[in-house]
Order: C-alpha cells, then structure tokens, then sequence
C-alpha cells in the first residue's frame, strides 16, 4: 500500500434484530454476537446494525478519524437496510475509573455539559443517545496463569486486583481469574 493510501482506521459490527427497546437490548458485547448469530440461523430478518468496535491507528488518534469512521459506517448500515445502529461501547477513561460503577460512571460529565468519556462524548457529538449500562457486556475467564501472562502481573493470592486497562477489576478464587467487562449502550440517530 502506498504511504498516500495507508490504512487509518478500522471498524466492524453485526446485524440482529431489536425492537428499540431498553428490555430487548443484548446483555452487551458477547450476548451481541450470540444474537446476531441465533438470529441468523433462525432466518429472523435484522433491523439493527450493532457497532462492536473501532480502532484508529495510534500515530492518528486524538484528530478527529473516529469521527469520520463512525460516520461512514453508520451510513453504511443505514445503506444496508439496517435504520437502527447501536454500540455497546468501551469507555476508554473508564480504566482510569475501575471501582466505580459503570451506571453512575455514564452519568459524568464535564462543565460544558458532554460526557467526560472521551469515546462517549465522540458518539454523543455525532448525535447518539445514551440507552443503558451493560454492566457485563464480556466476561473473560482464565487459570492464575494466564491472567498473569495477559496482565504481566502476579495474583500470589485470592482476591480482587486492578488490571492494566481494565474497566473494572479482577477477581482471582480458586485458581480462576474472572474479569467482567462493563461498556454503555448508545443508539446513533
Ligand atoms: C477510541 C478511538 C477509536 C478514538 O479515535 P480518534 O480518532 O482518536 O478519536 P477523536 O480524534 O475523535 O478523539 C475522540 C476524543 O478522544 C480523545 N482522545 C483521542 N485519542 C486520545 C488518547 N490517545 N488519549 C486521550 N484522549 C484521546 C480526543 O481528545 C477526543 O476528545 P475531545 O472530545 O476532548 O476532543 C482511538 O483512540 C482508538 O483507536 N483507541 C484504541 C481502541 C479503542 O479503545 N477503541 C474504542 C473501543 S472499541
């Protein structure tokens, strides 16, 4: 690829089938997937495209692209017969923020009334709406060891831990790591 042309940033999601309401919501991220994929299998039609995720290369960050990228896809979704795009989205201060509560995390904002997340404040600019926690959007499990791999820390015994860039903490019992992972739900206009 020519330096004229690199790749900027990148993008995915799934479709399924959602009613616009708070009670039908996935669970979060992986509940998301199983749904795009039941639904699929049990050949319901999808009327929701749901933003899993977004990246934007590191040297490019902080200048608007993510922006651009929610755009372009969510106008693509739109294209693609799906009206209704979502996102169970990762609050990227949350790392800052791991012991407190992901409900009454979304509700803080700066003086000039955004949120103080700096990914849901992109969002809300682009005109979403804050629909609801996902308290245990994913789940990660994994032996002591692993963790400790993932982490580059050591659990010498049962507890809860902080983890480099985790949204909330760690809890090691009986030789088992256990991580939930809290996002937000917002639906794009
Ligand atoms: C989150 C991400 C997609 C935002 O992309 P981006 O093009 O940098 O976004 P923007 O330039 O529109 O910046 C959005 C906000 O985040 C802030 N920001 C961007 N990069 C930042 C960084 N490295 N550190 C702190 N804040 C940052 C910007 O200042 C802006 O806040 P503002 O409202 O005060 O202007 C990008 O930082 C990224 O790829 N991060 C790693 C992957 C990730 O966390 N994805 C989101 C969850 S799936």
């Amino acid at each position: 690829m020519s330096p004229e042309r690199r790749l900027l940033a990148g993008c995915w999601g799934v479709p399924l089938a959602w009613d616009a309401s708070i009670a039908d919501l996935p669970g979060g991220y992986s509940d998301a997937v199983a749904r795009c994929v039941t639904s699929y299998e049990q050949g319901i039609e999808p009327n929701t495209f749901v933003l899993m995720a977004a990246a934007v290369r590191a040297d490019q960050q902080g200048q608007g692209t993510a922006a651009a990228l929610i755009t372009a896809v969510r106008d693509r979704a739109v294209a693609a017969g799906l009206p209704q795009v979502i996102a169970p989205l990762r609050p990227t201060l949350k790392t800052r923020y791991p012991l407190t509560d992901i409900a009454t995390y979304l509700t803080w904002t700066r003086s000039d009334g955004l949120p103080l997340d700096p990914w849901l404040r992109t969002h809300v600019r682009l005109g979403a709406t804050v629909l609801a926690p996902a308290p245990a959007s994913q789940t990660i499990t994994g032996s002591v060891d692993e963790w400790e791999k993932w982490t580059g820390m050591v659990f010498p015994s049962p507890g809860t831990y902080t983890i480099p860039a985790g949204l909330s903490t760690l809890t090691i019992a009986d030789g088992v790591g256990t991580y939930t992972e809290p996002n937000i739900w917002v639906r794009h206009a």
